[in-house]
Parts: structure tokens; sequence; C-alpha cells
């Protein structure tokens, strides 16, 4: 089954309605998000206050507005204009200055080295091309730029928990049908190498996984199921952490030389 992208086109606010499924991302991902991305870039003595920061895949801008929080000029890219739409409102409304812009990550409606920090979260498995995305965004990031992401990875683990669990099975199952394929999974290893070929060099890959034991995740889940909670109150629960275990998702960051 192909990853379905028409889910980013549905009408109404999928983004931040605590009771539609992707506002989990916000509530489950983000705070592991920036505090990767935070240790990142002070281990590299850089900040973002000031600085472009792209987000690619942007979707309705759940993580373009933290990065705004953080003082950074961020530019906002997605195919959908959906999404778009959600977003440019959702950031009017908090007064926030987000240049969201349409466009895929396969050919970035930027100039050449014009951005300092740029993001891809919970994206790569959703692009055609891969290989391309990781070629763009290394032509986009001016020297001594960096590159950060997370993605999920293709194990065992990661099609029984992501496929099976959250998308199949009829008593846990609630992302969407066909929101993720296994088979556009990408390992760290095929990541890394495309990361070396477009001259990007990789540091450290960390795991990203819950911060709940699994019997706590479970009861979590037939919550959910039984609609006692919401889901963003879901992810707030999950609240997911890093770790060193990279069987299903995984955070990293690559520089560009200067
Ligand atoms: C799971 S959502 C993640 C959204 C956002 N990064 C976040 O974490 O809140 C995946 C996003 O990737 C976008 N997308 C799909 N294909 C893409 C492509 N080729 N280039 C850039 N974004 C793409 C979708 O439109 C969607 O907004």
């Amino acid at each position: 089954m192909p990853v379905d992208n028409e889910i980013y086109n549905r009408p109404g606010d999928i983004w931040w309605d605590e009771h539609e499924p992707l506002n989990a991302i916000r509530t489950a991902l983000n705070p592991a998000r920036l505090a990767y991305l935070t240790g990142v870039l002070r281990e590299l003595g850089v900040a973002t206050a000031g600085k472009t920061v792209l987000d690619i895949g942007c979707g309705g801008g759940l993580f373009a507005e933290e990065l705004a929080r953080t003082g950074a000029r961020v530019i906002g890219v997605d195919p959908s204009t959906t999404s778009l739409a959600t977003a440019r409102s959702h950031a009017v409304a908090l007064g926030l200055n987000i240049d969201y812009r349409a466009g895929a990550g396969e050919k970035l409606p930027l100039e050449d080295a014009s951005v300092d920090i740029a993001c891809c979260v919970d994206v790569l498995e959703h692009v055609n091309d891969v290989d391309a995305v990781i070629g763009d965004t290394a032509r986009v990031l001016r020297a001594g730029g960096v590159f950060v992401f997370d993605t999920i990875t293709r194990t065992r683990l990661s099609r029984l928990v992501m496929i099976k669990l959250l998308q199949e099975w009829r008593l846990t199952a609630w992302m969407p049908a066909n929101l993720h394929a296994w088979d556009k999974f990408i390992t760290p290893n095929e990541l890394r190498a495309m990361l070396s070929r477009h001259h990007l060099e990789c540091g450290d890959i960390v795991g990203m996984g819950p911060g709940v034991k699994p019997h706590r995740l479970m009861r979590l889940l037939w919550q959910l199921r039984t609609r006692s909670i919401s889901y963003g109150e879901f992810g707030h629960q999950v609240r997911f952490v890093l770790t060193k275990d990279v069987r299903v998702s995984y955070a990293g960051y690559a520089t560009k030389a200067t």
C-alpha cells in the first residue's frame, strides 16, 4: 500500500484540533524534537535567534511555530496547500510571523545557500524521493548549516508497532490507514549514505520512543479507542523521550562543510 498524502488535504483543522489524530504529533513528539534540536545546536555552538530556519514538510505548522518561538526567521514548505492554509491562519491568530510556501522537499522554493538550519521532522518517510529531498536540502543550506531530522526506520519492530499496532489491528489502531507504509521507512545507514552522497556530514543518531512503559501505553491506546481521552491528551501522556533504541523512530543531524 502506498503512503496516502491526500490525508493532509482533508478539509477542516486536522492539525490543531486535539480530537484529530495528527494533533498527537504536537503533544507526543515536539518536546523530544525540541530537546534534540536544542542539544545539537548547543553542541555545535549555533543559536537560532535571527537565523533562517526552514521546516521542510511543515504541514499545519506544529513544529514551525515552536521554531518561531525560539526567535528564528522561519520558512515552512509543504506540498499541501490545505495544510498551509491552516498553518497560516493559526500563526496569524497567535501573532507569529512565519513565511509559509507551497512546494516539495525535492524542489524547494528557495535560493541556493539561503538557510542556516533545515528541519525535516516526520516527513522523509512520506516523500516520493528521499535522495532528492536530501540533495535539495544540501543545496539550500549555507556552508556550516545544520540539517536536523527525525523519521522511522525499517525493522521488524517498526512493522509491528507503526503498521500492525497503530494502523491495522482493530482494537489498537488509531492512525489513519496508509498514513505510513513500511517499505518507505528508512534505516539510519541508508540515510547516512544519502547524506554523505550530498556532502552532509552526519552526526550522532539517537532513538525516540514513548516515555511510558508498554502496559501504560496499551492502557492509553484503549482509552483512545473508547474515546475517554483525546488524541492531544494521548500524545501528552505518551510524550516521547530520547533513547538509545533506534529500532522504530530516530532523530539525527548533519552539517554542511564550511
Ligand atoms: C506526518 S506529517 C508531518 C508534518 C510536520 N513536519 C510535523 O511534524 O508536524 C508529513 C508532512 O509531509 C508532507 N509531505 C509529503 N510529501 C512531501 C514532500 N515531497 N516534500 C515535503 N513535504 C511533504 C505532508 O504534506 C505532511 O504535511
